[in-house]
């Protein structure tokens, strides 16, 4: 007899979130209130809401942080391909579920970027030539090669990003949580990831991107979830999303798809230039400004 739950099968699911609350051991406010969240396998779902509206907290439950690292009361039931989360220890979730995180430097365990990208795998106890045949595909498939024996310390945050999503795609897992991966990458860094991005999906990966800048993210995501205030309030398909005009945006608490405020707050950091007591502090050259900036999608 087929299983079916809200329209899927459940070969098809990669994780579901059913009834789901949780708060953290400090915190007063819980932080996800009765969540239930299905996720196909192959669909790239992306998170969105304001700040505090618990797209962190769903990911640290696909990628077992949460009960495992984040300690605090949990209710409902995470599965994630198969494997109940609470009864998982993390390490058995290593090389199924993969993470990227917001600040690359939060992930490195080594000093340089080929050790780096072979760690996970270590961890995972493969063997040595496992390893090597992993890490030369991986550096071959991500065009890695001038970035190999180098320090991380020395790495734009671009490229430290791009090491970690290398390590992630040396484990080969079925799942990739992704929570704010832009936020320290300047726009070519970004489409970059979204090459990558792309790559994943294309080798089938269930991928799930938390995150406030949305414009790189049209025409890679499938389906897109709006949170407030730890509960899931709409869902779109990307098409429909994607398609929604900047008003309606600014309606749920979210920025513009193209352009403005995106770009604005772009990591180089230029919001605003203030004259200082008349004289020039700051020059600007070849800037292009933002109502040109190209639409990276
Ligand atoms: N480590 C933590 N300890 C205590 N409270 C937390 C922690 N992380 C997040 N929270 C709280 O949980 C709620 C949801 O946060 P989060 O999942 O980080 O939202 P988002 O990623 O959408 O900004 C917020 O109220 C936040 O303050
Ligand atoms: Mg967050």
């Amino acid at each position: 007899m087929e299983i079916m739950t809200g329209g899927l099968n459940m070969s098809e699911i990669s994780a579901r979130l059913e009834n789901v609350s949780f708060r953290y051991a400090n915190g007063e406010d819980g932080a996800l209130g009765s969540v239930t969240l299905e996720i196909a396998k192959g669909e790239c779902v992306l998170l969105c809401g304001g700040s505090g509206c618990g797209k962190t907290t769903v990911t640290r439950l696909l990628n077992g942080l949460i009960p495992h690292y984040y300690e605090g009361e949990l209710s409902g039931e995470v599965t994630v391909l198969g494997r109940k989360i609470k009864d998982t220890p993390i390490e058995d979730l290593a090389g199924h579920v993969g993470s990227v995180f917001q600040n690359p430097r939060s992930q490195f365990f080594c000093v340089d970027t080929t050790a780096e990208i072979a760690f996970g795998c270590e961890n995972m106890g493969l063997e040595e030539k496992e390893i090597l045949a992993r890490l030369d595909r991986t550096v071959a498939d991500m065009h890695l090669e001038k970035l190999m024996n180098r320090s991380i310390f020395g790495l734009s945050g671009g490229e430290k990003q791009k090491i970690a999503c290398a390590g992630v795609s040396a484990m080969m897992p079925e799942l990739i949580v992704l929570d704010e991966p832009t936020s320290n990458l300047d726009l070519d860094a970004i489409a970059e990831l979204s090459e990558i991005i792309k790559s994943w999906k294309a080798d089938g990966k269930t991928i799930v991107i938390a995150e406030h800048r949305l414009g790189w993210l049209k025409g890679l995501c499938d389906r897109v979830i709006l949170m407030e205030k730890g509960s899931i309030t709409r869902q779109f398909t990307g098409e429909e999303f994607f398609a929604l005009d900047s008003s309606t945006l600014g309606g749920m608490g979210l920025r513009s798809i193209q352009g403005g405020s995106d770009y604005l707050s772009s990591p180089t950091g230029v919001t605003a230039i203030k004259p200082f007591a008349g004289k020039e502090v700051i020059t600007l050259e070849n800037f292009v400004p933002v109502t040109s900036l190209p639409n990276i999608s």
